[in-house]
C-alpha cells in the first residue's frame, strides 16, 4: 500500500482535489480520512496544508499501529472504528470540512454505515472525496494484469470485489446519505474520483 502511494495520490489527484474538495478547507478546517491505512495520506495533507486539523479512522491493528505512529510524527489523531458499523461517527470529536476515503469503500461488508456516518460528520457545505475502484468488464480487468491470473475462486473474489460498484452506484448511496455529486473523473477503467458536497449548505 505504501509502494503504490505515490501513484494514487499523483498530480491528477492532487489537481482534482484541490479544484473540488480544497474550496471547503477555510481557517481552521478538519479533514477526516476514513480507513486511513498506515496513514499516508495524512502526511501528504499535512505537507500541502499544513494548517489542516488531520484525523484518520482505522480498524486493523497493523495498520493502526503504523497510523499511530505516523500521527504523533504530524500532529494527526487516529481512531480506532469499523467504518462499516451502524454508529461509528459516535467515537469521533467535532465536526470536519473534508471527508476522504481511497480504496475502501468496495471492502466494506456495508459501505453506506460509512457513508451515513460521514454526513453526520462532515458539516453542511463542506466536501467528500471518494477514490475507488469501480466497475469494469472482465476482459478490462485481466487486461490491467502483467501476467493473466489462473481462473480459479481467488480471481473471481479479486474481480467481484474490485468491480463491485459502478459511479452511480456510489452516488445513489452518497445522495441517500446526504450528498451531492459534484465531480467526477475516471483515472482509469477501473478507477473513478468522486466528489460530494454535503447537502444543507
Ligand atoms: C486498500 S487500503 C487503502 C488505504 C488508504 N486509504 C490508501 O488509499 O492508501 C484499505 C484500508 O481500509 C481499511 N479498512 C477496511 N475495512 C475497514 C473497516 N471496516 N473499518 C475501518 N477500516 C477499514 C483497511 O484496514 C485498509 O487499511
Amino acid at each position: 500500500m505504501v509502494d503504490t502511494q505515490a501513484g494514487r495520490f499523483n498530480e491528477d489527484y492532487w489537481e482534482f482535489f484541490s479544484k473540488w474538495i480544497a474550496p471547503a478547507l477555510v481557517p481552521n478546517a478538519k479533514a477526516l480520512d476514513m480507513g486511513t491505512g498506515p496513514g499516508g495520506w495524512l502526511t501528504m495533507m499535512k505537507a500541502r496544508y499544513p494548517e489542516v486539523g488531520v484525523c484518520g479512522v482505522e480498524l486493523v491493528p497493523v495498520m493502526l499501529e503504523t497510523a499511530r505512529l505516523t500521527g504523533a510524527e504530524i500532529g494527526a489523531e487516529v481512531v480506532a472504528a469499523d467504518l462499516s458499523s451502524d454508529e461509528w461517527s459516535a467515537s469521533i470529536d467535532g465536526t470536519f470540512e473534508v471527508g476522504h476515503c481511497s480504496m475502501v469503500l468496495h471492502e466494506l461488508p456495508n459501505p453506506f454505515s460509512l457513508l451515513k456516518n460521514a454526513a453526520k460528520l462532515i458539516r453542511p457545505g463542506g466536501r467528500l472525496f471518494i477514490f475507488d475502484w469501480c466497475r469494469h468488464s472482465f476482459a478490462d480487468y485481466l487486461a490491467r494484469k502483467e501476467e493473466e491470473p489462473p481462473l480459479d475462486e481467488d480471481t473471481f473474489q479479486h474481480f467481484s470485489e474490485h468491480a463491485r460498484f459502478s459511479p452511480d452506484d456510489v452516488t445513489l448511496l452518497a445522495e441517500r446519505a446526504g450528498f451531492r455529486e459534484i465531480a467526477r473523473q475516471h483515472r482509469d477503467v477501473a478507477h473513478v474520483m468522486l466528489a460530494y458536497q454535503r447537502k444543507g449548505g
